[in-house]
Parts: structure tokens; C-alpha cells; sequence
């Protein structure tokens, strides 16, 4: 398996800090980054102590001037980015019905998981185009697939259902360049935001991200991914 380097957002906790354990495990060059840089450095120092190599940038999603700083690192340190995985996300209206939800929390999330994930995703493209090789995870959910569409939670899932659109859009747009588009569901997961009595382990909501990260060019892009399986949108 060829090295990559792989840039993994929100990875200061949860999903995305064990993504980063594993592919540096593998020997991947990993971009550990995070909103908060001391939070970022703790999570760097902890991979350091079981002898891993992170590096970091801090990267706030919502931010144009991080965005624009973790692309120039990037440039500037690597000259290429195999990889992105867009893991960072809130969930803030685990309680709420789209009858009565105040609009401006549909808006908060939006900014974060769509609106993020789309500048970060623009901004690394070109380089991607550049090396003539690239492959954008979305880490996104069942509670945004159509075909599985149900009440409550509404912002949260119409940020998910957003970013699996803009998987396969970007997908069809990126096809013959091999940049690679694709969105992934790790289940329930026992993580800050999935609490602790989420049926999968931490290690198993990371598996399918790692493995995606270690394809090499010709796999398959614009799909839903759960389990290494593709599953319906
Ligand atoms: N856990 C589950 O059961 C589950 C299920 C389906 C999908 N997912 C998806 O998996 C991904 C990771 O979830 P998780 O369970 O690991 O969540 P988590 O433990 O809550 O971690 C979320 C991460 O996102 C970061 N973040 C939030 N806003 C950000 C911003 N504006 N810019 C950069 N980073 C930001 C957080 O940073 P701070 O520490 O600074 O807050 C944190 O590092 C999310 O996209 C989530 O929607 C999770």
C-alpha cells in the first residue's frame, strides 16, 4: 500500500482521532486538525505517547482564514493531499421536531456540516487536481439517507442529506480526474456526540474511513459507504 497523506478534520476527539490512530498506524503521513489548537495538541501529545507521528494544523471549518492557513501548511509542507476526511460535525437538535424547530439551529448546523465541509472541500481540490489524485471522505449518516428519512432531529439530518448531495455532485463533476467523492455512514458510534450507550465501538466507527483511505486510484466514487458496503442513499 502506497503512503498517503491525509488531512482529517475535527480529529481532536471521537471518530476523527481514532481515524488519525489508525492510518498513522499504517504509516500514512495524517494531518491531525482541530477548531481549538490546544485541544489539538493534547490529542497530538496523546498519539505522540504511544509513539505516533501526527502533525497538525489547527483548521475551524467556519473559518476563511484557517481554511486558507491549513491549505497553504499543506502546499507548502507536502505539495499534495492524498486525502480528505471530513469528519467534523455538530448535532445540536437531537431533541427537536421540524414542526416548531427555531430556523436559525437548521442554520448553525448547516454552517458546520455542509457549508464547512464545502469550503475546506474547495479549497483542497485543486491540489488534489494537481497531483492528479485525490479522494474526498464525507463522513455523513443514516439519519441523513433519504431512503431511510424519518421525524425529528431535522437539522442535523438535512445537513447529512445535503452532504451526501454534494458527494455525488462533486463526484459527477470530478469524474475522469481521479478524485475520487465519497460518503460514508460509521453507524452509532459511542463518542461525545453519540453517547455511551451507542452500539459500536469508537475502533469500529473508524474501520470503514480507514480503509476507504487506502484505496488507490480506479475505486469506485459517488457512493454511500456502511461496513467496506455500498448502502442506499
Ligand atoms: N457518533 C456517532 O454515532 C455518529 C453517527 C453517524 C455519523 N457521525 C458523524 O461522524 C463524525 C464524527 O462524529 P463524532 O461522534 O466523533 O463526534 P464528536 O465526538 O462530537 O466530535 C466532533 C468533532 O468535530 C469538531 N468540530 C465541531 N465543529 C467544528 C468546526 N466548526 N470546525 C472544526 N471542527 C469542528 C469537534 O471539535 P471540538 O472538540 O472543538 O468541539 C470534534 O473534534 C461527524 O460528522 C458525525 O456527524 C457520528
Amino acid at each position: 500500500m502506497q503512503e498517503k497523506v491525509v488531512l482529517v478534520t475535527g480529529a481532536n476527539r471521537g471518530i476523527g482521532f481514532e481515524v488519525c490512530r489508525q492510518l498513522l498506524k499504517l504509516d500514512h503521513k495524517v494531518i491531525l486538525t482541530s477548531r481549538n489548537a490546544d485541544k489539538g495538541m493534547d490529542a497530538v501529545s496523546k498519539l505522540e505517547n504511544e509513539g505516533l507521528k501526527p502533525d497538525f494544523v489547527k483548521l475551524d471549518m467556519t473559518e476563511d482564514s484557517d481554511v486558507s492557513g491549513a491549505l497553504r501548511y499543506v502546499h507548502e509542507r507536502y505539495d499534495r493531499l492524498d486525502v480528505l476526511v471530513n469528519n467534523a460535525g455538530i448535532f445540536i437538535d437531537r431533541d427537536r421536531e421540524a414542526i416548531n424547530i427555531d430556523p436559525e439551529v437548521i442554520k448553525r448546523t448547516l454552517d458546520v456540516n455542509f457549508f464547512g465541509v464545502l469550503k475546506v472541500t474547495q479549497k483542497f481540490i485543486p491540489l488534489m487536481k494537481k497531483n492528479k489524485f485525490g479522494h474526498i471522505i464525507n463522513i455523513s449518516s443514516n439519519l441523513g439517507a433519504l431512503s431511510k428519512m424519518a421525524g425529528n432531529q431535522p437539522a442535523y439530518r438535512i445537513s447529512k442529506t445535503a452532504l451526501n448531495a454534494l458527494t455525488l455532485i462533486l463526484a459527477a463533476e470530478l469524474k475522469g480526474s481521479n478524485i475520487m467523492v465519497n460518503a460514508m455512514s460509521p453507524g452509532w458510534v459511542r463518542t461525545d456526540m453519540g453517547g455511551y450507550n451507542a452500539n459500536r465501538s469508537v475502533e469500529k466507527g473508524a474501520e470503514t474511513i480507514v480503509w476507504l483511505a487506502s484505496q488507490e486510484r480506479g475505486f469506485a466514487s459517488g457512493r454511500f459507504f456502511m461496513d467496506k458496503k455500498p448502502i442506499e442513499w
